[in-house]
């Protein structure tokens, strides 16, 4: 599966000894993409348990949507 999220950071989130979570003693970075607490893991990558390998899916405004393709400014495929 491929999944194109939009993140909006343009450098690094130094992360301090108070992100730890106090109740789980452990601290969970978001490796998916959604999180609306990134770069915290907040539980969203529930979301894309049934995904399918070969998908290519973009998420927008809280939806998710399966495209076929991607395509660059400068027209290039990047996935077919
Ligand atoms: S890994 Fe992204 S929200 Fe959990």
């Amino acid at each position: 599966m491929t999944r194109l999220v939009e993140l909006e950071a343009t450098g690094p989130r130094k992360l301090e000894p108070s992100d730890i979570d106090d109740e789980k003693g452990d601290l969970a970075v978001c490796q998916c993409g959604l999180s609306d607490s990134f770069p915290f893991c907040d539980g969203s990558h529930r979301r894309t348990r049934d995904e399918d390998d070969e998908m290519t899916y973009v998420y927008e405004n809280g939806r998710r949507r399966e495209v076929e393709r991607v395509v660059t400014a400068d027209d290039t495929d990047e996935k077919s």
